[in-house]
Order: structure tokens, then C-alpha cells, then sequence
């Protein structure tokens, strides 16, 4: 059903409340989520973006139980992903010769994925604009990389709506749907591990985009994310956020991040936490064991972080796979400016500390010289080492 957003747009997406993952198992959702798409009821008909997949029957029912569909006289694509155009071959079969306003790139990926090249699709670009009547305009701007190469923003005059789609949103599920509605402390959370985890790799574009986007002076009343909340109240804040974010974000804090065998090499993180504590009790230190925790929201602990610590013992003359598959995912988001550390137990040959200077290189951390290259079980002054540990990642 539908939700008022402003004069004539509402909101006609799903609120996911059961959903658990995200791009595949790739991205973890604590909270619900929702796929928001919007209607406008000017002289012309507007859809702004579909919903997921599976949500399409429910999606095309809604939708129409409120309009006849065949009074949509165009239906804008910001983005390609199936999450935001998985309702198109359904919604398209009802209506196939509606316009479709989307960018070259979008033509590929929907092309690519529902294969319907005849598709009535109208390419746009930066700057580009329709009159949809009542004295009101959809302008496009394009946000390559934000986060695909087919993403792009759909700004309604006169309403003042900026349709943003991914950018500026959360996995969060909020049926109240504002921003000024949500709790604060799980919103931001969100959005600072959908930044981390799927917009972190592009940071130097969201800086340039988001200053064009301000040169523009824009007004902008609403933003109206495809994800999560829509942001009524002070939506500058998130653009804010965006640009503070995208340029080496941290905060005092050092995340120690490992995993374990036989305790040796957990017993090395506790100890690099209170070596750290102790050195700079105004430092926040958090420890997490990469296989009990979610690695989403490890990244997100990264992303804050102005240094970690990484452990692993030696298996089969390398590390962990638990280890080495956190290590690939944080080589692909691209962190800049932060220091890391290494550690870790081993019985017989000891190349973990090595493998993890390595990786944690490409990954494009500083790695510095101190490290816990511990043989067996941690005695006092393996141990001890921690404190130069520390010394080099805060002092
Ligand atoms: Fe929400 Fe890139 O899809």
C-alpha cells in the first residue's frame, strides 16, 4: 500500500522485514530492509524505480490496486540492480510499450539481465530533463560508481525530492519511513556499514559527486533513498556524513581482529587490547574473532578504525581460510590510511605473520615493524611484546 511522501508522490515499494543477506550471503542485514520505489501523480504518471524479484507479484498487485497501470506514462530506472528493477518483466508485461528513462550503462545491465532489448527505453544523462506537468520537471543526474556504472539520481522541481536510490541509504526496515521517525543509533549504523561495505572502494568518486551534486545548489527538501529511511528532516546531514566518509575516514580507534586454534593467538589479541588500553585509555579498542563474527560488521569497525591489529596461527604453511577470506574481502574495499599490525601462533614452521604483512599490504595498509611471531603457547615475554605492538599502532 501505499505511504505519502510529499504533495503528489508516495511511496509504493516493500518493506523487507525478513530479509537476512543481501548480494547473495555477501552483505549481512540485522534490521529488515526495504526496496523503496515512488510514484508521482502529476499531468503525467511517474514510477521511479521497482522492488526485488521476489516481492514482484505483490509489488504489480499493490501498485495496481492503487492506479491503473496503464496510466504510468513513464517509469524511471536510477539503477539496473535487480533489487530496484526486479519487478520490470512483470510489471512490463502489463505494460510493455511504456517509456523507460534510464541511463546507456542501465540499457546494458537490463538488457544483459531480462533480455528484452525491445523495451520502449529512453537514454538519459547528466542535466537532462522531462516535464511532467503542474510546472514540475524530472532532472537526472548521473552517479556513476555510486555505486555501479548504471546508477543514477532523479531530481523532482518544485517538490524539491532528490531520488537517490542506493546513495545515502541502509539496509534498515522502518515503516514509518522518515528519517526523523527511526532510531538514531541503529540508523546511523546502517548507514555507516552500507557506506563501509559497498561504497567505501569508490570514496574518490562519492567526494566528486557529492561536490558537483552541492554545486548544483540544488534546494533539497527530501531525500528519497531506494533503501531504508527517506531523509526528511536535515538531509543535508547525510550528504554531509558522505563527504566526511569518503575522504580516509577514522576515528580513535583500533579494531584487533583474528582467529585461533588452540587459544595461543587469541591470548596474543587480548593482550595487544590492554597493551593498547593501557597506552591510550582515550582510544577505543575492540577485539573480534573473525569467525564468530559477522564480517560485514568487523568492516564497519575497519572503517572507523585509524589502525588494526590482524592475527592468525600458521596452517599448512599460510593461515587461517577464515583468516584469508575476511583478508580478500578487505583488499576489495580499498581502506587508505590506516596502520595494521600482525601476530600469531604457530607449532612447527610460522609463516602466518608473514602471509598476513602480505595481504594486509595489498590491501593497502601501512604494516608496521613490530610483530608477535610466537612458537607454541604465548609466554610472559612473547607477550610482552604486545606493548611495542601498541606503541607502534598509537603512539
Ligand atoms: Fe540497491 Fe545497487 O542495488
Amino acid at each position: 500500500m501505499r505511504k505519502h511522501i510529499k504533495n503528489n508522490v508516495s511511496w509504493v515499494g516493500k518493506i523487507d522485514w525478513e530479509l537476512r543477506q543481501f548480494h547473495g550471503a555477501d552483505y549481512s542485514v540485522n534490521h529488515g530492509s526495504s526496496q523503496n520505489a515512488y510514484l508521482i501523480e502529476e499531468e503525467k504518471t511517474v514510477l521511479i524505480d521497482t522492488v526485488w524479484k521476489p516481492h514482484s507479484t505483490e509489488f504489480v498487485d499493490n501498485l495496481r490496486s492503487e492506479i491503473d497501470l496503464n496510466k504510468i506514462d513513464l517509469i524511471v530506472i536510477n539503477h539496473g540492480e535487480v533489487d530496484h528493477s526486479g519487478s520490470l518483466p512483470q510489471l512490463m508485461a502489463l505494460i510493455p510499450d511504456t517509456p523507460i528513462y534510464c541511463t546507456a550503462n542501465a540499457v546494458k545491465s537490463l538488457v544483459g539481465q531480462y533480455h528484452h532489448p525491445e523495451w520502449n527505453f529512453n537514454v538519459v544523462k547528466t542535466g537532462d530533463s522531462v516535464d511532467i506537468g503542474n510546472g514540475k520537471k524530472l532532472v537526472f543526474v548521473e552517479m556513476r560508481m555510486l555505486h555501479w556504472p548504471d546508477s543514477m539520481a532523479t531530481y523532482l522541481t518544485e517538490d524539491n525530492i532528490l531520488f537517490s536510490n542506493d546513495a545515502f541509504g541502509q539496509h534498515f526496515a522502518v515503516e514509518e519511513l522518515f528519517n526523523d521517525k527511526a532510531d538514531q543509533c541503529t540508523l546511523w549504523e546502517e548507514a555507516m556499514k552500507y557506506y563501509a561495505n559497498i561504497l567505501n572502494p569508490f570514496s574518490p568518486l562519492v567526494k566528486k559527486k557529492v561536490e558537483e551534486v552541492l554545486a548544483l545548489n540544488l534546494p533539497i527538501d527530501i531525500i528519497a533513498t531506494s533503501h531504508g529511511i527517506i531523509w526528511r528532516d536535515n538531509p543535508a546531514q547525510i550528504v554531509e556524513a558522505y563527504h566526511k566518509w569518503s575522504q580516509n575516514y577514522q576515528e580513535d580507534q583500533v579494531t584487533v581482529i583474528y582467529d585461533t586454534m588452540w587459544e595461543g593467538t587469541e591470548k596474543l589479541a587480548h593482550r595487544i587490547v590492554r597493551e593498547i588500553s593501557l597506552l591510550s585509555p582515550e582510544t577505543r579498542v575492540k577485539q573480534y574473532n573473525i569467525s564468530k563474527t559477522d564480517k560485514n560488521d568487523i568492516m564497519t569497525q575497519v572503517f572507523k578504525s585509524k589502525a588494526i591489529a590482524v592475527g592468525s596461527p600458521t596452517v599448512h604453511q599460510g593461515i587461517l581460510s577464515s583468516v584469508g577470506g575476511w583478508l580478500e574481502f578487505l583488499k576489495e574495499l580499498k581502506f587508505k590510511n590506516k596502520k595494521a599490525a600482525v601476530f600469531g601462533c604457530y607449532g612447527w614452521s610460522g609463516e602466518a605473520t608473514k602471509v598476513l604483512r602480505k595481504e594486509l599490504g595489498e590491501a593497502g595498509f601501512d604494516v608496521v615493524e613490530p610483530e608477535i611471531r610466537c612458537s607454541w603457547n604465548p609466554r610472559p615475554e612473547d607477550l610482552e611484546q604486545a606493548k611495542e605492538i601498541a606503541k607502534a599502532l598509537v603512539g
